[in-house]
């Protein structure tokens, strides 16, 4: 039952969003294109769209103004219509967008992006991370002569394809060959994966992890499992999805100094456009090509949109800022700045142990607890209503972007302050009398 809004100087006119709301499920399969952005992930007194975006800002079409703090489910590293990226696009969007051969810039990129890994060698193009990944699974299964795929259970995604999806609880339409063929270890846990390859001597084709889900506290971590990997014949993807551009630039791999033998990346990259990409030793990616005579010819990532230049193009101009402007030390500034101004706010309404933060400064994270001291999505639901609110769309992550300043945070934080006041009084009062739709849901889930 949606409760009706107290009347005040908050965000409260959602009349073409709940128009929109009402509308789009007829049209779009979970009403948008990604899970995550769907309306069971917000709270009812949220946009249910968005019609553009500057910076660090979005409007929705009541022409309420937000801070984005997600950054488009943080692919958006730079900022909303960041000039000098679109002054790349403008310039490749008027040469034409496909061509029936390759295009120039494919060499451009794949030249720029190499020189920045030293470990590979060899780069494959997609435009959405999933597709990569599944290349990189592929690419395993056909070097090794091995079906099974492991992965860590305490991170949350690596693709749509069914190879990962079946191994979640949203496994409906997968058939269970295929499942079967994904098993999972701790993250970060040596001895967890040892007994994987215990489990299942000789049939694992490769590990698919993100590089830094947690802190990973034990020296040389990358150096001993990529080594426990190719010792048990398997090999080692890391997927830098997330971290790329966001921990180091260009990701954890340098980082780290890791030698994985491919990696994956997409999101921040290409400052929300649609690049994406599969790199790697070239013993491994050169089974894709189509030079060595006699050899079995594997159909790697072949798509009609994989070279469209814009895109290409918005990646490029991306690098050469992140390389000119030290992005990824001033998104940790900013990220750090919200971690110390939302600890002093904790304590200041003694409010620390119901609240976690959790993640790093590149990426900062929010678990909202309930009265038991239990990460509770109602009281989770009932922040995000309370900062939506007060102009921060948020869904309980800050992925910092270069066009945010400390006063953006400053805002942002004066929101997170009066949102926990809110917190406190339902703590005392119950959520439900101040909780206006209903709760949000996980993404990975059996029932709708
Ligand atoms: C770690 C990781 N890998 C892969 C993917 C899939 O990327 P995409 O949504 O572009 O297909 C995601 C998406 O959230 C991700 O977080």
């Amino acid at each position: 039952m949606i409760k009706k809004l107290e009347n005040n100087n908050f965000i409260s006119n959602f009349e073409k969003s709940n128009e929109y709301r009402r509308v789009i499920h007829g049209l779009i399969p979970g009403g948008a294109h990604t899970y995550s952005k769907g309306d069971d992930q917000f709270p009812i007194n949220s946009p249910a769209a968005i019609s553009h975006g500057k910076g660090a800002y979005v409007w929705d079409p009541d022409g309420n103004k937000y801070l984005d703090a997600l950054m488009g489910l943080t692919s958006v590293s730079l900022g909303h219509a960041f000039e000098p990226v679109l002054n790349r696009v403008r310039e490749e969007l008027i040469k034409g967008s496909n061509f029936s051969r390759p295009s120039i810039i494919e060499r451009e990129m794949a030249e720029k992006f190499l020189s920045l890994l030293p470990q590979h060698d060899m780069i494959k193009f997609a435009k959405n991370g999933s597709v990569a990944t599944t290349a990189a699974v592929k690419l395993s299964r056909a070097y090794t002569g091995r079906k099974i795929v492991a992965r860590p259970y305490d991170h949350p995604f690596y693709s749509y394809d069914d190879w990962f999806i079946g191994s979640t609880d949203c496994d409906f339409g997968v058939p269970s060959e295929i499942k079967d063929m994904t098993v999972m270890y701790k993250a970060d846990d040596l001895s967890s994966l040892e007994m994987l390859f215990q489990k299942y001597p000789n049939q694992i084709a490769c590990i698919i992890s993100e590089p830094e889900k947690f802190n990973i506290i034990e020296p040389n971590f990358y150096d001993k499992a990529i080594e426990l990997a190719h010792e048990n014949g398997a090999l080692w993807v890391m997927d830098e999805m997330i971290t790329g551009f966001k921990t180091d630039y260009p990701g954890s791999i340098k980082k780290f100094n890791a030698k994985p033998d491919l990696a994956t990346w997409g999101k921040g990259i290409a400052n929300g456009f649609s690049f994406c990409a599969l790199t790697g030793k070239k013993e491994v990616m050169n089974l894709g090509g189509i030079k060595d005579e006699n050899s079995k010819k594997l159909f790697l990532v072949s798509t009609t949109h994989g070279g469209e230049t814009a895109s290409i193009g918005a990646a490029l101009a991306t690098m050469e800022f992140f390389e000119k402007n030290s992005v990824v030390e001033y998104n940790k500034t900013i990220g750090q700045y919200f971690i110390d101004g939302a600890t002093k706010i904790f304590y200041n309404h003694k409010v620390e142990e119901y609240f976690s933060l959790t993640g790093f400064n590149w990426s900062v994270g929010l678990i909202v607890k309930n009265q038991k001291k239990e990460p509770c999505m109602f009281y989770r639901t009932l922040f995000m209503q309370e900062m939506i609110k007060r102009g921060v769309l948020y869904q309980g992550i800050l992925s910092p972007c270069f066009s945010m300043t400390k006063k953006d945070i400053d805002l942002m934080l004066e929101a997170f302050n009066d949102s926990v006041i809110v917190f406190k009084k339902a703590l005392e009062k119950g959520y439900d009398n101040f909780l206006i739709g209903s709760e949000i849901k996980p993404v990975f889930r059996k029932y709708n």
